[in-house]
């Protein structure tokens, strides 16, 4: 049998993920990090924000809060993934979730203020065409923000590639802020965030794993925020 093309294959493993529950193992994984770096970003009143890879759209209803008026729309391969953020959804939060690709991105030129992503670029069948897309989308000076914990400072993590069953991008720091240059992007910062919480606190790390868990707190994950260049 023939392999299936790689956006299914990025879309079956994380529909089985969100048939399995591991979307909410994610949300109780990350949130403490994610808080940090929503508190961070400084969302301003009305800003139109994109969640790349919004896996259940838990960080998306949380980018729609972040300030008066904001907007925000999750974007992800994975139709069970929209689907759990749809069924979470509720009227009062300006939040949207579309099943969609990083490397072809159905939205306008210039029509966000912002793009976030959580654990997902490092996916990207595409990288350098994804970056191009969020560069793309965002208008003049527009900003990312990108959490990770699968990095090349984080060394334990480099055992994910096996586990997960995907092809991923494992980059270092200088890398990814290399990528996002090249993409059109300039002050970039990187910074480790680390959970406030400790080690093992959550279900999303695919090794369950006590001794990773522990390297990946002690590594932290990677902040990287950069401003499209006008
Ligand atoms: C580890 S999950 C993280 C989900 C969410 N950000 C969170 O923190 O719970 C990564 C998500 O990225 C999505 N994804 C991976 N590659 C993608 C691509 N090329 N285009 C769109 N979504 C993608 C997956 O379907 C998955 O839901």
């Amino acid at each position: 049998m023939s392999q299936p093309a790689p956006h299914e294959q990025v879309a079956s493993t994380f529909d089985r993920w969100a048939e399995n529950g591991r979307d909410s193992g994610m949300e109780t994984e990350h949130a403490d990090v994610v808080l940090q770096v929503v508190a961070l970003m400084d969302v301003r009143p009305g800003q139109r924000i994109l969640d790349l890879g919004c896996g259940n759209g838990w960080g998306t209803r949380l980018l729609a809060q972040a300030a008066p008026g904001a907007t925000a729309v999750g974007i992800d391969v994975s139709p069970a993934m929209v689907a759990r953020a749809e069924a979470a959804h509720t009227n009062t939060i300006r939040a949207r979730y579309e099943v969609g690709r990083f490397e072809t991105l159905e939205f306008r030129d210039k029509s966000f203020d912002r793009a976030f992503s959580v654990e997902a670029l490092y996916y990207a069948v595409d990288l350098e065409r994804a970056l191009a897309e969020i560069a793309r989308v965002l208008k003049a000076g527009g900003r990312v923000d990108f959490v990770l914990d699968f990095y090349r400072e984080s060394p334990a993590t480099e055992q994910w590639v096996e586990l997960v069953g995907l092809p991923m991008h494992f980059l270092s720091i200088d890398e990814w802020i290399a990528r996002l240059e090249r993409a059109g992007f300039g002050t970039v910062r990187a910074e480790r965030i680390v959970d406030r919480r400790g080690p093992g606190r959550g279900s999303s790390d695919p090794s369950d794993d006590p001794h990773l868990s522990e390297a990946m707190h002690r590594s932290g994950s990677l902040w990287l925020s950069a401003l499209k260049s006008s």
